[in-house]
């Protein structure tokens, strides 16, 4: 069966997208930093029919990565990798005047350099892909539109995209996807904006768009979930 490594697969959309592929019956490595919460999520979708690793750990640790990288290994190979963990770099967020730095410097961390660095790990496993390997870098709005309070956050994440499409040009046999799953009603959201009461849609929403991606292997770029499940 296919392996995937999900980062952030706790909960949220990384949990939604985790519980789809193992309903596929897909083989999964999934991290996150609190092992509890991980354990909770990787002994129910174990229950779905393919093996679930969970790895607890921190994207930002090269070794952590590289634990990721060897049970995916383990399994037999890598097929799809997953960069969803993410950091908002203040929570809530603030505008850029009190941005303080070291915040931003955490989000380029967990945004920008964890994601680079655990493709680079994976490149290898990825080309060998029989069925075609796949980066999916989970992206945002922010990354391309300007919000207030949103602005180190969405530096991250336009960089991320940008390495995306960078890393689809120089590697053109593999797919490389930056998605924005647009907004939805997660931990992360209401750490960025706590007073915002709107509802938002829940992760699993937008899971089939993702899953459109796997299924149909649209040529590597930047897309966004609203327009895939509309198109569907
Ligand atoms: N929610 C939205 O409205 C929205 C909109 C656009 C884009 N996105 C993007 O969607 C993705 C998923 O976000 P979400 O809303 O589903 O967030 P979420 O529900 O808060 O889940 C985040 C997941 O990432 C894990 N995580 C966070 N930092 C990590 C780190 N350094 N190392 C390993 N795991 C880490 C969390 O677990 P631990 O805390 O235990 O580590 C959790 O499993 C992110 O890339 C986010 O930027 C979200």
């Amino acid at each position: 069966m296919p392996v995937a490594i999900i980062t952030g697969a706790s909960k949220g959309l990384g949990r939604a997208l985790a519980a789809a592929l193992a309903e596929r019956g897909w083989d999964l490595v999934l991290d996150a930093r609190t092992e509890s919460v991980l354990g909770d999520t990787a002994r129910e979708l174990a229950g779905h029919g393919g093996r679930v690793h969970a790895v607890a750990g921190d994207v930002t640790d090269a070794e952590h990565r590289g634990e990721l990288i060897a049970r995916a290994r383990a399994l037999g190979g890598l097929d799809l990798l997953v960069n969803n963990a993410s950091a908002l770099g203040a929570e809530p967020l603030v505008r850029l005047d009190a941005l303080a730095l070291e915040g931003l410097r955490r989000a380029l961390e967990t945004n920008v350099v964890a994601a680079l660095g655990l493709v680079q790990q994976a490149l290898p496993l990825l080309r060998a892909s029989r069925a075609g390997g796949a980066v999916i870098n989970v992206s945002s709005d922010a990354g391309a539109e300007a919000y207030e309070t949103w602005g180190g956050y969405g530096a991250s994440k336009a960089a991320l995209d940008q390495l995306s499409a960078v890393l689809g040009a120089e590697e053109p046999a593999l797919r490389v996807w930056a998605v924005d799953p647009g907004d939805m009603g997660t931990d992360l959201y209401r750490a960025a904006v706590p007073d915002d009461a709107d509802p938002r849609p829940l992760p699993g929403t937008v899971v089939p768009a993702f899953l459109r991606l796997l299924d149909e292997r649209p040529v590597s770029g930047r897309y966004d979930a609203p327009s895939l499940l509309v198109a569907s």
